[in-house]
C-alpha cells in the first residue's frame, strides 16, 4: 500500500465517521437546508420520499443473458445495426467480412455511441448517429491480420457519423433507405475548421497549408444538440489511430494526449501517411475537437469548433442560460483530467437561427476547480478561465496565442489549477435548466499517481465504480464563475463491501447495484437515464452486478431503478427518445455474443428501440 491510499483510508474513516451511508444522500434530504437542495424548492418539497413518483416501472434484476431485458410491459426491436443499408443502392450486410470500402460507406457504421433525433413531423425524424471506432475482428474475414490498403479504407467507413431518416408506421419507427437527409460522415470527409485555433501553424500540413481544411472525424463517442438544430459530435480517443514505424519526436503535448510513434491497432499509418505521426506531425492536432453537424442538409461541410478545446471529449451538454448565452459542459474522458464550461459571447435569439449558427465560434472556456466544504463530499466549485494573458497563460508559462491554450487545453487546465477528475464522460442538464449532472466513471489511479489525490468529489483511492457529481450555478446563473455541487450518488457493492465508502452511496443497494455510470440524459419528465460501460465479469468487487444496464434515476429522491440490461460483452451508450417520449433509442456497443440476431451470428452493434406495450411514455 503506498502513502496515497493510506491518506484515503484515512480521508474515508474520517467521512465515515462524521457520515453513515445513509447520513450522506437522506441527510442532504431530509434537512432541506443542504446548500444543493436550498436551491431547488422542487427537490425541497419531495425530499426524503423514496417512493418515486417519477419512476412508474418495476426494476428488473441484474443479468447475464446474451439479450436484452426490460421490465414487465415493455419491449424492445432493432432499429438498426452495424452494416445496414442506409441508401437504396446500397449492399445488404454481408457477415463474411469481405465486403469492401465502398460498401461500408453505404452502410450503418460500426459502434453506434451517443445519437439525437431531429423532429421533422410526427411520424418522420432524423436520426444523427456517432460510430465511434470499429472491431477488427468482426470488420474483416482476417480479423486484421492481413490489412490492405482497401481495408484501412473500409476501416475509415466504418467510423464517424450515421444520418439517417427515420419513418414511424402502425406505432413503430423504421430507417427509411430513401430519406433526402441520409448521409454517411467518415474519416476522410471534408471539413472546415473555426475558432481560434483555425489556420494556426500547429494545425497546418503537407496536404493543408491552411491548417483550415482538415478531412474527417473518428473516434466520435458521446454528442449534444443546439436548439437551432444542429449536431455536436465529439471526438475522444482520436490519438489510438495515429502511429509510425519511424522515430518520430513527440512532445509532452503529443504524451498527453496519448500520441505513440509505434504500430497502431488500426494500422491506418501502413497504408496512408496522414496517420503516421513521424511524415505528418501536426495531423493530430487537427483531432480533438467537437464538430458541428447541420442533419437536415447532407451537402453541409462539417465545423470542428475549436473554441470548446482540444482534449478527449466525452459530449456537450448545451443549455441556453437566462441571459440567452448559450453554455456547454464537457468532459474529458481521462484519468485524471477535467471537466470544462464553454460560453458563448454572443446571445441565442429565438428564431435567428442564421446568427446562432455562429454561437459556438466563439466565446470563453472555463474548467472546474472542486472544494469540499467541512470535510463532506459537497462544497462550492469554480469555473477557471483559459484565456490568452489570464491565470498564468503567458509566453512565461509557454502559450503564446488563444490557439494554443485551445489546442493544449489539457495543460493550460494544469497551469491554472483545475481539478483532476475520476474520467469526466457524459454531462446532462436538468430540464429545469439549473442543475447539471456529469458521470466520473472510474479511475484506478485516484490516489495512486501523484496528482490524483482523493479529494471530496472523487472520494475514494484506486475507484473502479464511479460517482456521478451535480451543480448547481450560483443563482442560477451557468454564466457565473462559482458552483455548489454534491454527489448524486456513489456507485459501489454494499454485498462485496461494508460500511466505506466502496460500498456504494446510500441509494445503492444490493438490488440497483452497477459500476461505471458513463452516458446519462434526462427525458422531458425530469428522470435521469444512466447508462453504464463497465466490468461485466459478475465476479469479485463485481459479483452481482451483471451485464452492463441502464438505469433510471430520480434526481430529487435519489431513487435508483434497474430498466434495461444487455446482452454479454456489450457497453450500454447512446440515448435518445423519439418526440412524444414513446419511444427510446438505446445503442448496444460491441456485443462479443451473439446480439441482436441469436444462433451462431456475429454480434454487430445495434441501436435498439424501447416502447411500452400500453403505447405511453417511457417510464410512466
Ligand atoms: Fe467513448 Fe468515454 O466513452
Ligand atoms: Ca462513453
Ligand atoms: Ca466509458
Amino acid at each position: 500500500m503506498n502513502k496515497f491510499v493510506e491518506k484515503e483510508s484515512d480521508f474515508s474513516n474520517m467521512v465515515n465517521a462524521r457520515l453513515s451511508r445513509r447520513g450522506f444522500l437522506m441527510g442532504t434530504a431530509a434537512a432541506g437546508v443542504g446548500a444543493f437542495l436550498a436551491l431547488n424548492p422542487v427537490a425541497e418539497a419531495i425530499a426524503g420520499n423514496m417512493n418515486s413518483a417519477l419512476l412508474n416501472f418495476e426494476a428488473i434484476p441484474t443479468s447475464t443473458s446474451d439479450s436484452i431485458v426490460l421490465p414487465k410491459g415493455y419491449s424492445w426491436n432493432t432499429l438498426m445495426s452495424w452494416g445496414d443499408p442506409i441508401f437504396a443502392n446500397a449492399p445488404k450486410f454481408n457477415p463474411n467480412g469481405k465486403q469492401d470500402s465502398k460498401a461500408q460507406a453505404l452502410q450503418f457504421g460500426d459502434n453506434t455511441d451517443g445519437m439525437s433525433v431531429f423532429s421533422l413531423s410526427n411520424d418522420r425524424a432524423i436520426l444523427a448517429v456517432n460510430n465511434e471506432y470499429t472491431n477488427y475482428e468482426f470488420l474483416f474475414a482476417h480479423q486484421g491480420k492481413e490489412m490492405t490498403a482497401d481495408d484501412v479504407a473500409k476501416a475509415q467507413a466504418a467510423v464517424g457519423i450515421t444520418i439517417v431518416e427515420i419513418v414511424r408506421k402502425n406505432g413503430q419507427w423504421m430507417m427509411d433507405s430513401a430519406g433526402k437527409a441520409n448521409r454517411r460522415i467518415t474519416a476522410n470527409t471534408e471539413m472546415e475548421v473555426t475558432g481560434p485555433a483555425a489556420g494556426h501553424d500547429l494545425l497546418k500540413t503537407k496536404a493543408d497549408p491552411t491548417g483550415k481544411k482538415v478531412l474527417g472525424t473518428f473516434n466520435n463517442c458521446a454528442n449534444g444538440e443546439t436548439p437551432w438544430g444542429t449536431y455536436l459530435t465529439c471526438e475522444e480517443n482520436f490519438n489510438d489511430f495515429f502511429g509510425s514505424e519511424q522515430n518520430a519526436e513527440l512532445t509532452p503535448d503529443d504524451k498527453r494526449y496519448g500520441i505513440k510513434a509505434e504500430q497502431s491497432d488500426y494500422q491506418w499509418h501502413n497504408f496512408d501517411d496522414r496517420f503516421d505521426v513521424a511524415k505528418n506531425p501536426n495531423e493530430p492536432n487537427r483531432f480533438g475537437w467537437v464538430v458541428e453537424i447541420d442533419p437536415n442538409d447532407p451537402t453541409s461541410t462539417p465545423l470542428k469548433r475549436t473554441a470548446l478545446g482540444r482534449f478527449k471529449h466525452e459530449n456537450a451538454a448545451l443549455v441556453v442560460n437566462d441571459d440567452g448565452h448559450v453554455v456547454v459542459y464537457l468532459g474529458d474522458d481521462e484519468r485524471g483530467e477535467h471537466l470544462y464550461k464553454f460560453v458563448s459571447k454572443d446571445k441565442y435569439q429565438e428564431g435567428n437561427n442564421a446568427t446562432n449558427r455562429n454561437l459556438l465560434e466563439e466565446g470563453t472556456l472555463y474548467v472546474a476547480k472542486f472544494t469540499m466544504k467541512d470535510d463532506k463530499l459537497e462544497g462550492e466549485g469554480q469555473w477557471l478561465e483559459l484565456t490568452y494573458g489570464k491565470n498564468g497563460l503567458t509566453k512565461e508559462s509557454g502559450f503564446n496565442s488563444q490557439a494554443e491554450v485551445m489546442i493544449f487545453a489539457r495543460r493550460a487546465a494544469t497551469q491554472v489549477g483545475a481539478t483532476t477528475m475520476d474520467r469526466p464522460e457524459w454531462v446532462a442538464v436538468h430540464p429545469d435548466k439549473k442543475h447539471v449532472f456529469c458521470t466520473l466513471t472510474n479511475n484506478k489511479y485516484r490516489g495512486v499517481k501523484e496528482g490524483q489525490d482523493v479529494d471530496g468529489v472523487n472520494p475514494r483511492a484506486e475507484n473502479h465504480y464511479g460517482q456521478i457529481v451535480r451543480w448547481e450555478s450560483t443563482n442560477g446563473d451557468h454564466v457565473s464563475d462559482t458552483f455548489q455541487w454534491d454527489l448524486y450518488l456513489i456507485a459501489g457493492n454494499p454485498t462485496v463491501h461494508k460500511d466505506n465508502l466502496y460500498a456504494g452511496s446510500d441509494n445503492i443497494n444490493k438490488d440497483n447495484m452497477f459500476n461505471s455510470p458513463d452516458g446519462i440524459g434526462f427525458d422531458k419528465a425530469g428522470r435521469l437515464w444512466i447508462q453504464t460501460d463497465g466490468n461485466y465479469s459478475n465476479k469479485g468487487d463485481f459479483a452481482g452486478q451483471g451485464n452492463n444496464q441502464m438505469l433510471c434515476g430520480d434526481p430529487n429522491t435519489g431513487e435508483i431503478r434497474r430498466f434495461l440490461t444487455g446482452p454479454i460483452g456489450c457497453e450500454i451508450t447512446g440515448l435518445t427518445f423519439s418526440e412524444d417520449q414513446k419511444t427510446m433509442f438505446v445503442g448496444v456497443q460491441h456485443p462479443s455474443g451473439h446480439f441482436p440476431q441469436g444462433g451462431n451470428s456475429k454480434p454487430r452493434s445495434t441501436i435498439v428501440m424501447v416502447t411500452k406495450d400500453n403505447g405511453s411514455v417511457i417510464g410512466s
